[in-house]
């Protein structure tokens, strides 16, 4: 059922008395002396107001916007960001990303950096293995790395992350495992592969202020089945993306962080036992999955 919520219409005397606010907190920052920073207050002041005016907000629900904001700072530490978390939810994140990595060609789409990427992630060699002991679903990764013009980009570093079929990062064990994480190289022509894990779902942290929010709003906090990459090489603008798993129902219900992108969605082919796999490791009696991930990378600004 859809509600909408009427508000009285203001006097035209209320009306420019806020508006008469309004106008003087923009111009509190007219001589502030970096032009950009004046942009940035003066827009935030007007869109601040505007919801606010918008929305009649009560007393009460400032207070309450106040003490959301402090448990979100209260739990926020070096492990644990509440902050980018409701960027992420808002949409926040996203909308930055694509103001940010306007379509260039053909280039890779661009989605969310997630909190659980480690700048040590071990190195693997072109075919290596980056589950490091995570559970899951051997899943064979290959592909290109190339630039608009379909050069072939060797050297390209990238990094992939992932969680294990419990839907946990190594990161979020007390332990010190590192699992599930690696980076490699693509080789002379551009070519790259590795073994990963067939990506399951998880939820994002929802044991915090966000998580509440996520609760009463009736929104879901679980991610759609990815698998996260980070691709740099010189010359290229970097790319933060993923791959998402075609056929996961969780694309349908909604990803909590509205990361996916049709482009992003790739087959995970389920091979038979007994299926030689591409660089003839023995699996035995374990089903195993394969996908191909082409990446064109945008050139540098
Ligand atoms: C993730 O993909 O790991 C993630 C992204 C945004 C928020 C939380 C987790
Ligand atoms: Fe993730």
């Amino acid at each position: 059922m859809t509600e909408t919520t009427a508000h009285a219409p203001v006097s035209a005397e209320q009306a420019t008395r806020e508006q008469e606010l309004t106008d003087r907190v923009v111009a509190s920052f007219e001589d502030a002396p970096d032009a950009r920073l004046k942009e940035l207050m003066q827009a935030l002041t007007r869109h601040l107001h505007a919801f606010i005016r918008e929305v009649r907000l009560t007393e009460a629900e400032w207070e309450k916007a106040i003490a959301f904001l402090t448990a979100a700072g209260h739990i926020t530490d070096d492990r644990r960001q509440e902050f980018i978390l409701l960027s992420d939810v808002l949409g926040a994140s996203m909308q930055t990303i694509a103001v940010n990595n306007p379509a260039a060609g053909n280039a890779t789409e661009a989605t969310v950096f997630g909190p659980f990427f480690v700048e040590t992630a071990p190195e693997i060699p072109n075919g290596g293995d980056i589950a490091g002991g995570a559970s899951g679903q051997p899943a064979w990764v290959e592909g290109t790395v190339t630039g608009t013009h379909g050069n072939p980009i060797p050297n390209a570093r990238i990094e992939v992350w992932e969680a294990d079929e419990d839907g946990f990062y190594d990161v979020q064990y007390d332990d010190a495992r590192v699992a599930g994480r690696a980076h490699l190289y693509s080789d002379q022509k551009g070519n790259y592969a590795f073994w990963g894990l067939t990506p399951a779902p998880y939820p994002i942290p929802h044991d915090g202020p966000v998580g509440e929010m996520l609760a009463a709003t009736n929104r879901s906090p679980v991610r759609a089945s990815h698998l996260h990459f980070m691709v740099t090489a010189s010359g290229y603008r970097t790319l933060v993306t993923h791959i998402f798993v075609e056929g996961d129902p969780q694309l349908d219900i909604g990803d909590s962080v509205f990361g996916v992108k049709d482009s992003l969605i790739k087959p995970f082919d389920t091979q038979r036992v007994g299926i030689p796999t591409p660089d003839g490791r023995d699996l035995g009696e374990q089903q195993w999955a394969r996908t191909r991930f082409d990446i064109v990378l945008a050139p540098a600004n």
